[in-house]
């Protein structure tokens, strides 16, 4: 498949440092961008920040910061986890540049120039969350001590009433239900389909997009004090990422319309209501798919800064390194589904999957090529136990893609873990070590068992990148042969081939010490 794939994370808010769940969505995206490569698409995939609107005044101001410091700070803290998680991504977006506003003032501007009257001025009243940069109805909220209001997220409301431009979202209401049933793929999970399509179906109120109470925003063109809703600056990062308004540019031509919008649970709305209808206003086609993940919680409680709790991603990675932390998000959480993070799980996961299950097969496997072949791959005159083994890997991997198609990112980890399990048995049962005097047989129960590390390693590379790699190289693959339709050919390693001595791959991680 040549088919280009360009798939986005979400960009978040740098008004502090990014927590575990910031890292969670970086590599879930990227397995999934990493997959599109292994199939051989040409993939782009976008991450950055979301540097705007009134969170980022507030807290820049409450740290002695102006906005841009607070941005710059944190920008650079996100980009850095991005580079300890091993993350591909092709571009790094900050709202702050100046593509950026060329692009959001354009897309504004075809919205204004769109014939149904679709911005237009008036004055806004009413309940806005700050946390969330969100407007509320009444209706939606709930009181607390003293007639405080909150936001479902939990987030405290404050009124607000100051000028501003609408956009006349009301008018997209049909629009948007057509297009939902026109591709049914366009939301997932299942669940989170149903509940948007009923919020659509009740009616949609006109959205306040501009702001005049502080200045921290990108210039509506043309209207002096207002500058845009956060989420319409935000929004947009999307198609600046590939060159807008730059339609000409062979990056916008080749990637435009999304694949695939990566996003949490709690910002849906945003990006499967109001993303939709601006892209509808201002003529541009719209995102194929947006898929929304859960959330994680720390030791089964919410993660929260007055708990305590909040798991910071570096110290993770201290801990225990890049690969099993990239492991634990995609193999333990249900994408789709929330998920925990929890020490003790993250360590037995580890070890059984990563240690135990692939290191093992590996190292005990190319241990005994080194000892009894000189570390050469020996020829392989396979009968019906070997051809099983591989006949079940290619398998695996083609139920792989199947489930990397629809991103159930846990559904492939887990089908490469049971074909480690079954690589195992098989080795425990050839027990190839009690072959000295038949060493042709030895020889064909090696080369397999490394094939099928082989074409093990060539699939993981999606989720734990460098570890693979290194497998690879400790097999001797060329970089050429690193792709999907190598892991599935018929042919093994090439007899003869000279492996590099074994090193072990995966460290092992010990429960009862502290950490
Ligand atoms: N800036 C907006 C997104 C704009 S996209 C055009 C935003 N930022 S955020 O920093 O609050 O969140 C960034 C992403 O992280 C979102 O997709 C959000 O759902 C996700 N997560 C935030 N907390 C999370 C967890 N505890 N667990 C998993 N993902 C979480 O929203």
């Amino acid at each position: 498949m040549t088919e280009p794939f360009y798939v986005t994370t979400a960009i978040a808010y740098p008004n502090g440092e990014p927590h575990i769940g910031h890292a969670y969505e970086m590599v879930t995206t990227d397995a999934i961008a990493r997959w599109a490569r292994l199939e051989g698409r040409p993939t782009f995939f976008l991450t950055g920040t979301d540097e705007h609107g009134i969170k980022m005044v507030q807290t820049a101001t409450a740290q002695g910061l102006t906005p841009r410091e607070l941005a710059d700070r944190n920008s650079a803290r996100f980009r850095e986890m991005a580079v300890r998680l091993d993350i591909s991504h092709d571009d790094f977006i900050r709202t702050t540049e100046p593509r950026h506003y060329e692009s959001v003032q354009e897309i504004w501007r075809r919205m204004a120039a769109n014939s149904n009257g679709d911005i237009y001025e008036d004055a806004y009243e009413g309940w806005y969350s700050v946390r969330d940069e969100a407007y509320f109805d009444a209706s939606e909220l709930t009181e607390g001590e003293g007639g405080r209001k909150f936001a479902p997220s939990g987030a405290e409301v404050t009124w607000v009433r100051e000028p501003s431009y609408f956009f006349r979202l009301s008018a997209y209401q049909q629009k948007l239900l057509d297009y939902y049933s026109a591709n049914p793929d366009f939301i997932a999970p299942e669940e989170r389909r149903n509940e948007i399509v009923s919020f659509v179906t009740s009616g949609l109120r006109d959205l306040s997009i501009s702001r005049t109470t502080f200045d921290w925003g990108i210039p509506v063109p043309g209207a002096p004090g207002h500058v845009m809703y956060v989420w319409i600056d935000a929004l947009t990062n999307y198609i600046t990422g590939v060159g807008f308004p730059d339609e000409l540019s062979e990056r916008y031509r080749t990637f435009w319309p999304a694949n695939l919008h990566v996003i949490g649970k709690d910002i849906i709305r945003f990006h499967t209501v109001y993303w939709p209808a601006f892209l509808m206003s201002a003529g541009l086609p719209l995102p194929r798919r947006v898929f929304a993940h859960g959330f994680l919680t720390s030791e089964g409680k919410k993660m929260s800064k007055s708990l305590g709790n909040v798991v910071d991603p570096h110290e993770q990675l201290d801990l225990y390194g890049t690969d099993p932390v990239r492991w634990y998000c995609l193999r333990e959480v249900s994408f789709g589904q929330d998920g925990d993070w929890g020490r003790d799980k993250f360590i037995n996961r580890s070890n059984a999957d990563l240690a135990n299950n692939f290191g093992n097969l590996a190292q005990r496997s190319l241990s005994m090529i080194q000892k009894n072949f000189a570390g050469t791959v020996p020829a392989a005159a396979q009968s019906a136990p070997d051809l099983a083994i591989v006949g079940a890997a290619i398998s695996t991997i083609e139920r792989m893609r199947l489930a990397m198609q629809t991103q159930q990112i846990h559904e492939a980890t887990a089908e490469l873990t049971s074909l480690l399990n079954a690589a195992n048995l098989y080795f425990a049962e050839q027990a190839p070590w009690g072959l000295k005097a038949d060493l042709p047989r030895m020889g064909t129960i090696l080369a397999t068992t490394a094939d099928v590390v082989r074409r093990a390693a060539i699939a993981a590379q999606a989720f734990v990148p460098a570890s693979a790699a290194k497998l690879l190289d400790l097999l001797a693959v060329p970089a050429s042969e690193r792709l999907l339709v190598d892991a599935v050919r018929p042919e093994g390693i090439p007899a003869g081939t000279l492996l590099p001595p074994p090193e072990p791959v995966f460290r092992k991680f010990d429960l009862g010490r502290a950490g």
